[in-house]
């Protein structure tokens, strides 16, 4: 069968397609909406543009294979791509700095340089610690994004955000890098959902205050990577210095400078957007059910001692705990697969050079795989569970492939070390009763809220 087969939301409109069935603000949620009222792979045509969305683990899982399906950048990241060209995660895989890149900053991912990057990690959990010993009444949104940046900036470029402890009074204009890139990202991610023809009109009104946002984000790059190059007491082994002074093992060149502009700042969206992301997850989940959290602390977390890089390794109900936050609310929520060849999915042809939207936020719900509680939030389903290649279950929050995350190991250090500290020390609560909301701007990210952090030991 062809792809112009494929079952399509109730309501189309003739000329324009499934324009009812749109939503702007969610639209990938909306999309798993469909997943489970269409089956596991499904349309969704606007004017001539038809996107084929792969919910089904078992499609999903198909797609993964990289003999058959490679990346491709449409979507957001095609968006994107007009900010930050060669970044790594919106270069081409075939444009030679990709390959570039990736080769000089891997070693800044690997278990050594998470070592390294512990103590700056520690840093922040121990500010974060002591602000909500002074307020307890905790604005989680704020506070992860002000801790996901802290972090990216101290163990990644070695330079305080300024957003917490000491150096919270010297803000260098970091709430207004956050403000502007926050609605970059808004602007990528929404117009990707615009019709053909209102997306140039949005665009036009909208140009000049991206242009201006751009503007400033490329600005408060510009000033760490000068600030680096002139400070020569910083030791150059973090993501940074990699960038400034290794000559890749292939071609003996250095990253040029504005590449590494663009990587800068690819680091600093890439690594704090969907890290407080998940962060939130796993503080409101904590908050909603606090006997979770009391278990870990008996369990894992011996009270208010500071974690080492060993011990934060070893916290396996935490790690279970992180991975079914990614299994439900994945921050990237899905990702887009081109076909390298002819290939049949799910009994439809899909022709060589055809891009398919794998919608991760589906099939990691897939009670098909994953069982009747599938949307249920169960945080020791992963305990003990060890997931390959082969296993049934749909599991792809860090995308596939040589283009997979990148930072993947830096995330899942950061989280586990700053649950963990915080967990030890405070029992966390919602301030009211809230469902957990998720709004879509590039990523999935909970709408604010706030939790109660009372100090454990006095608990109320
Ligand atoms: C790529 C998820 C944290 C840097 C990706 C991709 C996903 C992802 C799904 C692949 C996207 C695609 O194929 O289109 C996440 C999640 C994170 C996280 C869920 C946190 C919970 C981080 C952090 C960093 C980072 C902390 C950096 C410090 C990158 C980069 C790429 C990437 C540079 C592009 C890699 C390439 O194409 O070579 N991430 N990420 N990410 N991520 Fe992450």
């Amino acid at each position: 069968k062809t792809l112009s087969e494929l079952p399509h939301p109730s309501g189309r409109v003739p000329l324009l397609g499934d324009i009812r069935s749109v939503d702007r603000h969610r639209p990938t949620q909306h999309e798993a909406h469909l997943a489970r009222e269409l089956g596991p792979i499904f349309q969704r045509l606007l004017l001539r543009d038809r996107l084929v969305v792969v919910g089904g683990a078992k499609l999903a899982k198909e797609t993964l294979d990289e003999q058959s399906w490679g990346r491709v950048l449409v979507g957001p990241l095609a968006k994107l791509r007009e900010i930050v060209t060669s970044g790594l995660f919106t270069a081409r895989s075939s444009d030679p700095l990709w390959g570039q890149a990736r080769r000089i900053l891997t070693p800044g991912f690997s278990q050594a340089a998470m070592r390294a990057y512990h103590h700056a990690m520690q840093t922040v959990a121990d500010d974060l610690a002591v602000k909500w010993k002074e307020d307890p009444d905790v604005d989680v949104h704020s506070d992860m994004t002000a801790a996901t940046l802290e972090i990216i900036g101290r163990a990644g470029f070695s330079t305080p955000m300024g957003l917490l402890g000491d150096h919270a009074a010297a803000s260098q204009g970091t709430d207004a890098f956050v403000a502007a890139l926050s609605r970059v990202l808004a602007w990528a991610s929404e117009s990707t959902n615009d019709l053909p023809v209102i997306g140039p009109i949005r665009e036009v009104f909208a140009a000049p205050g991206i242009r201006r946002d751009v503007n400033y984000v490329r600005g408060f790059v510009d000033d760490i990577i000068e600030r680096r190059q002139k400070d020569s007491s910083v030791e150059n082994d973090d993501l940074l210095g990699l960038m400034l002074t290794t000559r890749d093992t292939e071609t003996g060149e250095l990253l040029p400078v504005e590449n590494v502009r663009d990587q800068v700042l690819t680091f600093l969206a890439a690594g704090h957007e969907t890290t407080a992301a998940l962060l939130e997850v796993a503080l409101y989940h904590l908050a909603a059910d606090p006997s979770v959290g009391d278990l870990i602390v008996a369990e894992e977390l011996s009270d208010g001692a500071a974690l080492d890089y060993d011990e934060v390794v070893r916290l396996r109900r935490i790690k279970a705990l992180i991975n079914e936050c990614l299994r439900l609310c994945p921050p990237a929520p899905g990702f887009f697969r081109i076909a390298r060849s002819d290939q049949e999915l799910g009994g439809y042809l899909v022709p060589a050079g055809r891009a398919v939207f794998v919608l991760s936020l589906a099939a990691q719900r897939d009670p098909a795989v994953w069982g009747a509680d599938a949307d249920e939030f169960r945080a020791d389903r992963f305990l003990g569970k060890r997931l390959t290649a082969s296993s049934p279950e749909f599991f792809a929050p860090w995308g596939t492939g040589p283009r997979s995350c990148i930072g993947r190991q830096f995330a899942i250090h950061e989280t586990t070390l700053l649950t963990g500290a915080l967990l030890s020390k405070y029992r966390l609560t919602l301030d009211k009763p809230v469902e957990l909301r998720l709004r879509e701007r590039a990523t999935l990210r909970p709408e604010p809220f706030r939790i109660v952090a009372t100090p454990r030991g006095r608990t109320r």
